[in-house]
């Protein structure tokens, strides 16, 4: 009877590992690259879009993000950056979250800095910090230009001048 029980149980644990187990586990070590996601034409902003052709200045956009996890379906979402156009095709995207605790930070145009409201955070146009708690610059994305769009790709950090 123990012998049978035993071979049973390691029979169910076979089986589980051959077919059960691998459908379950493998999204785990699937690797995962964000989804390039438009944030906008540049030139050509349809009404109440960003104008991502000016240069030289902080401009504040939200594009729709697609999200992948290991174990859960894509999901989209609305996501806030500031884009600044360096003119010659670069572009600097920030995250328009701060790095001290995720707070959404703002642009003063009058002071030339992104401010965050819940600790006095304080980044320049580059995104390093200036004042305040945060511990790095800006969280930045992965951009490119096709056929006159710029795309947002993976957020990465910045290592600090902070
Ligand atoms: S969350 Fe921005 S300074 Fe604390």
């Amino acid at each position: 009877m123990r012998w049978g029980l035993g071979s049973v149980t390691a029979a169910i644990a076979a089986v589980l590992g051959a077919f059960g187990l691998p459908p379950i586990i493998a999204p785990a070590f699937r690797h995962t690259k964000s989804p390039w996601s438009p944030i906008g034409k540049i030139g050509a902003p349809e009404a109440g879009q960003a104008d991502l052709a000016l240069q030289g200045q902080v401009v504040a956009t939200t594009f729709t993000r697609t999200l992948t996890d290991a174990f859960m379906p894509p999901q989209a979402q609305q996501t806030a950056v500031f884009v600044v156009n360096l003119g010659n095709g670069q572009f600097d995207v920030f995250d328009a979250r701060c790095t001290h605790l995720g707070c959404p930070v703002s642009w003063n145009q009058s002071t030339n800095e992104f401010y965050c409201p819940c600790h006095g955070g304080v980044f320049n146009m580059q995104g390093n910090v200036v004042a305040g708690p945060p511990p790095r610059p800006l969280d930045r994305y992965e951009w490119k230009v096709q056929d006159g769009v710029l795309y947002a790709g993976g957020l990465y950090r910045v290592k600090g001048e902070s």
